[in-house]
């Protein structure tokens, strides 16, 4: 590795201005702060920003249904962002907004030059329009019946029910979910990019090691199915940046969002003597790194590079993908309170537990990474707080109070020392290829190595020997002098933890150079305790406190608006109330599941033969194959929708509708009657 100073840029993925940052989120925001603060330890310059992303339909729907502005909406969701990543110790450079002056110019030099260049194209398309709230409709805000398997009250672009994807015009009986009312089709001139005329381009970037291996070879079947235009330009109304020759479009919140990195560098370059142009221009020798989900790579690895490079910009030195995060084995959810958002978990642990959990688990790849809770505080407890913090807490209380808080002047064992300065070079590496787990493995087979040695030399009974000062002083500093590098090596991950020790060991922020060369003749402060054990009742807790603020969520979404009708956009509202002869109209009753199979062609139904008791037998196709099987549904009395009249779908005829709740895939529970109830029951 040469001595150079390097010059890096790096951004993570910018959150939307409409929602919290929740765990999920903060694997990514961790990842890169500590990919970040290693750089800053090796004396890179290294300059981290980010932003929040504040455009688009579901922001501007979002502030109508508060009855606020979208600035104030943005404003207010940014101060929580910024708060959310400081409790973490995220720490940006700079945070901005992608509703800033900085961005308006640079999102219009990118779309002129492209423009100019013959980039972009515009033509006129049909699109479904709310004429209610004279507005074009996203997909996601129109909903109806899918066109594949019947379930009702699905989205524009896809069904929940049964998988199938499809365009807005082929749903059935579609709605608005703005207004209630239907959509009508109607025409609008529209840019595209053509992001075809850089297929050459990109098909030479994405191989040139810019991207993951596996990330390369999905761009492939991209370009196999060919790369189409872009739709850039939204119309009115929008909240976002208007189109500068084209009053009344505006771009598409993914033209500024990428954008956003570049404004938000623009606005520090602004309060610093950093230069822009050093960073993005075409020249530039700066490297430029995009953390990101991989949810969003088509939009960072194919658009992002022609728009950089169309507008005569640098293109990124890598985009560095990660996967989801599951918890317990599970996609999180809301029931279970698995949902945790980052002040939730804040309100009850520490988030340098989180930190290094998500190290342990996170490598390069884009594999999903699991927060099994259990294993997360069996972790944190063993490795930090057992063998990690517990180093310092053996060897301080000694050299307190016999040494006055001094070091030895020399180190007793200098071989044990350099085993460890040694190892340092593989942590680095490590580090530096994002391989956080393997790093952590390393320094914790390190502290296992301090306290074997603490071990072996028992500087609790050397303490009680006569005319043994010397050694037990050397002991003691040896220990210290480990933990300094235990620490240091952790540092990236526990920013927090290393704050309080270098405060402890009276030293300045520890740096990777300087790790060699030990504390000697040098006093310590008195020890105080750096890191507490995780109990069960803090996880508890946090748990309840999530579905809590389902509830809450709920509760606030059912908040009657005249603007926008919400219980058709809000995912799981509390329904508006109905009147006792609206919900008297439905007939509920208790039925048997004599017989369930699987449906042919359909990937989320089960075909159910129900009895209604008195012979009565009805057919029910029910979309709740993801969470059971036919052998385990056969026998099981539950609920159903008797007068629901009955439905031709593709694979027969629907008779009634079976209850079931939850949020979908696994996470479905079909009403299970208490003992006593029998098939034909009314339900009142
Ligand atoms: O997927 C998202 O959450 C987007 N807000 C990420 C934007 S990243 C960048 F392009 F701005
Ligand atoms: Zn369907």
């Amino acid at each position: 590795m040469n001595n150079e100073v390097r010059q890096i840029l790096v951004t993570s993925a910018l959150p939307y201005a409409n929602g919290s940052i929740h765990i999920g989120h903060l694997v990514e925001y961790i990842q890169t702060d500590i990919w970040v603060r290693f750089q800053k330890m090796q004396g890179n310059q290294c300059t981290y920003v980010c932003a929040d992303d504040a455009h688009g339909t579901p922001i501007m729907l979002r502030a109508r249904q508060e009855g606020i502005e979208p600035e104030a909406l943005i404003a207010r969701v940014s101060t929580e962002h910024q708060q959310d990543f400081s409790d973490f110790n995220v720490v940006f450079d700079n945070y901005h907004s992608t509703h800033s002056d900085e961005n308006r110019q640079l999102a219009s030099t990118i779309y002129q030059r492209n423009r100019d260049k013959g980039n972009i194209t515009n033509r006129t398309i049909t699109q479904a329009f709310d004429p209610e709230e004279n507005m074009f409709l996203p997909d996601r805000f129109i909903k109806g019946t899918c066109p594949k398997c019947g379930a009702d009250d699905q989205y524009g672009d896809n069904c929940e029910a049964c998988g199938a994807s499809y365009s807005s015009n082929e749903l059935k009986n579609p709605v608005s979910a703005v207004s209630g009312v239907k959509p009508v089709d109607k025409e609008s001139e529209h840019h595209f990019f053509k992001l075809g005329n850089f297929e050459q381009m990109l098909q030479q970037w994405t191989k040139s090691g810019h991207l993951q291996n596996e990330v390369s070879n999905k761009l492939d079947e991209w370009f196999e199915a060919g790369l189409q235009e872009w739709d850039i330009s939204r119309d009115a109304p929008y909240f976002g940046f208007e189109i500068p020759d084209h009053p009344g479009k505006y771009f598409y919140v993914w033209l500024d969002a990428p954008v956003g990195y570049m404004a938000s560098f623009k606005n520090l370059c602004d309060k610093t003597d950093l230069d822009f142009d050093q960073f993005w221009g075409k020249e530039s020798k700066a490297e430029l790194y995009h953390f990101i989900g991989k949810d969003i790579i088509y939009f960072h690895a194919l658009f992002w590079p022609a728009m950089l490079s169309g507008a005569d910009f640098r293109t990124p030195t890598a985009i560095f993908s990660h996967g989801f995060l599951t918890v317990n084995g599970k996609k999180m959810s809301k029931s279970r309170g698995t949902f945790i958002k980052a002040n939730t978990y804040f309100k009850h642990l520490n988030p340098e537990y989180l930190r290094y959990y998500f190290a342990a688990k996170l490598g390069s790849g884009i594999e999903d990474i699991d927060l099994n809770l259990e294993d997360f505080s069996q972790r944190v407890n063993s490795d930090l707080v057992g063998k990690v913090v517990n180093i310092a807490s053996r060897c301080s209380g000694f050299i307190k109070k016999r040494f006055n808080g001094q070091l030895s002047a020399e180190l007793s064992e200098p071989e044990l020392f350099d085993e460890f300065i040694n190892a340092g070079e593989s942590i680095n590496k490590h580090y530096e290829k994002r391989e956080f787990s393997r790093a952590v493995r390393e320094i914790m087979a390190l502290a296992d190595r301090a306290n074997q040695y603490i071990d072996e030399k028992k500087p609790w009974v050397i303490a009680k020997e006569e005319g043994k000062e010397d050694e037990l002083q050397a002991v003691c500093s040896m220990g210290i002098n480990l933990f300094r590098l235990l620490i240091g090596y952790l540092r990236p991950i526990l920013p927090a933890t290393a704050e309080k020790s270098e405060a402890f060991l009276q030293i300045t922020p520890l740096t990777w150079a300087e790790l060699a060369t030990p504390l000697t003749s040098h006093a310590i402060a008195k020890f105080k305790p750096l890191m507490t054990r995780i109990e069960a009742t803090q996880i508890e807790a946090m748990l309840e406190d999530s579905k809590e603020d389902l509830v809450a969520q709920s509760t606030t979404q059912a908040k009657p608006n005249k603007a926008l009708k919400k219980g058709h956009l809000a995912k799981d509202p509390i329904a508006d109330t109905i009147e006792f002869e609206d919900f008297a109209k439905i007939d509920l009753r208790i039925a048997r599941i004599v017989k369930a199979d699987h449906v042919e062609g359909a990937d989320k139904l089960l075909q159910l033969t129900m009895d209604l008791g008195e012979g009565e037998t009805r057919n029910v196709f029910a979309g709740i194959k993801s969470a059971y099987t036919p052998e385990g549904l056969e026998g099981k009395l539950t609920v159903m929708v008797a007068n629901l009249a009955p439905r031709k779908m593709r694979f027969g005829l629907s008779e009634g509708m079976v209850l079931a709740a939850g949020p979908g895939g696994k996470e479905l529970y079909i009403l299970d009657p208490d003992e006593g109830a029998e098939p034909g029951m009314k339900v009142k």
